[in-house]
């Protein structure tokens, strides 16, 4: 059996078939949330940060019973948390002991399009890769995963992801809550689907449909875990790492707290909510404020009907997510500033080129993703707008590499709070037009391209995906390394 898998598909409109669920309650919050280790780093000859990342099978013990087949890196499932500052120069070892090929793609990064590792950047079953770069961005919680063409759902739903945080001197003397593990909480939330004999479900992924989408909840690979809480404020360091599911967080008690940063860092001041949506790939940093001894949930709620949602009424889930145990007494400040980081600032700049991008049929633009085929170059330095609108009934949203956008409008006004920081994904409201302006810095090679996908894994799999090269003056949009042009 697919023991709570959910099939999708059916017509437009119908995202989701079977029962709404409602896990409040029902959730155990018996084990401790697992803190995904810092990963350690050697200063290389180059003067490089080296990091060594092993993908590997293995074993994990989700809950009683039979362990599950899963892969993680240098574990057995998800991977460690990379840190790095930025103006370091960074070098990875990824080696692949999958018997099979896989990927290791750095979501959210400025770089070199050959070292981004994506679809033109496997690596062959017991073969190393070994990407360098230096990192050139504002402090952000970025993070890792595989992206080889058509298998990114799976090799991601077996447990291939990592947090990737960028440090920098404009954070720190912020004095928001930092001490990793403490009061800086990575959260990466996923949802998994158990068949009968506690292997992960999976299934062969229905055009048209959201792919899995599973009722068990997992914060760093923990099933209903609890947070011991010792500090004032706590950071919560947000990944939604599902294949499809759509999060709106939320406390149990419905209270406030600040939205501090979005997937590329700081906004330039806090943002007050009692909610927030999360689609697959987005981060979200908030801050949220405790009482001694009290214990609180933080839960998904259903999408706000007619609301912000527009359509996406299908997302009728409420779940339990983790539960947060404060002691007794509680140290540190509780206040947070007033002011973070500097506000996107794109708007005013003269524009080279727009270009419309729909999304409609697992296509992008009445196209599918060919790996011998690059959609097409933007010019180095240049500041483009991306007009991006979601034509059809299913949930989609619009992820592009390279660059950090910011939202300009939606329908015409403004974003609304949580759009209005520096983002690299960004969920489509069936029938909205979202412009979003984004500089693109470095030409890399024109024969090398970034990717621009819809982040439902399932759909970037069937193709829901582009092509781009970043091009130096003078150069012509190429033809990826080991492709041949059409006749
Ligand atoms: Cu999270 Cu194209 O990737
Ligand atoms: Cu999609």
């Amino acid at each position: 059996g697919i023991g709570g898998a959910v099939a999708l598909g059916g017509g437009f409109g119908a995202y989701y078939l079977g029962a709404k669920r409602d896990t409040v309650g029902k959730v155990a919050f018996d084990a401790a949330l697992s803190i995904p280790a810092l990963a350690r780093s050697q200063r290389g000859a180059s003067g490089a940060r080296v990091f060594t990342l092993g993908i590997q099978p293995g074993e994990t013990r989700f809950k009683a019973g039979r362990a599950t087949r899963t892969w993680g890196v240098n574990g057995t499932y998800l991977g460690p948390t990379i840190r790095a500052r930025r103006g370091e120069p960074v070098e990875f070892v990824v080696h692949n002991g999958l018997d099979e090929e896989t990927s290791l793609h750095w979501h959210g990064m400025h770089l070199p399009a050959v070292m981004d590792g994506g679809p033109h950047q496997t690596v062959a079953a017991g073969q190393s890769w070994t990407p360098r770069w230096t990192i050139d961005q504002p402090a952000a919680t970025l993070w890792y995963h595989p992206h080889l063409h058509g298998s990114t759902a799976e090799h991601m739903y077996r447990g291939l992801a990592g947090l990737f945080i960028v440090d920098d001197e404009q954070v720190e003397p912020l004095n928001l809550p930092s001490e990793y593990g403490v009061d800086d909480v990575p959260m990466i939330v996923q949802d998994r689907a158990f068949d009968g004999d506690q292997q992960f479900a999976q299934r062969e992924p229905l055009a048209g449909s959201l792919g899995v989408i599973g009722d068990e909840i997992l914060v760093n690979g923990t099933i209903g875990p609890y947070f011991d809480v010792t500090t004032r404020l706590v950071r919560l360091r947000l990944l939604n790492g599902s294949p499809a599911r759509l999060y709106h967080f939320g406390f149990s008690d419905d209270r406030r707290f600040s939205l501090i940063a979005t997937d590329g860092g700081l906004l330039a001041a806090p943002w007050q909510t009692d909610r927030l949506y999360l689609s697959p790939g987005e981060r979200a940093e908030i801050v949220v404020a405790f009482e001694p001894g009290e214990r609180v949930e933080l839960r998904s709620y259903p999408a706000a009907h007619g609301g912000v949602l527009g359509r996406l009424d299908g997302f009728d889930d409420r779940l339990d997510i983790c539960q947060f145990r404060a002691a007794g007494s509680l140290s540190g400040d509780a206040a947070v500033p007033a002011v973070l980081g500097a506000a996107p600032d794109l708007a005013g700049e003269a524009v080279a080129q727009e270009r419309s991008f729909v999304l409609a049929s697992n296509q992008i633009n009445g196209r599918s993703m060919a790996m011998d085929r690059i959609d097409f170059g933007v010019r180095e330095g240049t500041v483009e707008v991306w007009e991006v609108t979601n034509d059809n009934g299913y949930l989609h949203n619009f992820h592009v590499h390279d660059v950090q956008f910011q939202v300009l409008t939606v329908d015409g006004g403004a974003p609304e709070p949580h759009l209005r920081g520096w983002k690299d994904t960004v969920l489509l409201v069936q029938g909205r037009r979202y412009r979003l302006a984004m500089r693109f810095r470095d030409h890399t090679d024109p024969n090398m391209p970034y990717m621009y996908h819809c982040h439902l894994l399932a759909h970037e799999d069937d193709g829901m995906m582009g092509q781009f090269v970043v091009l130096g003056a003078g150069e012509q949009v190429g033809v990826p390394p080991g492709q041949h042009r059409h006749p």
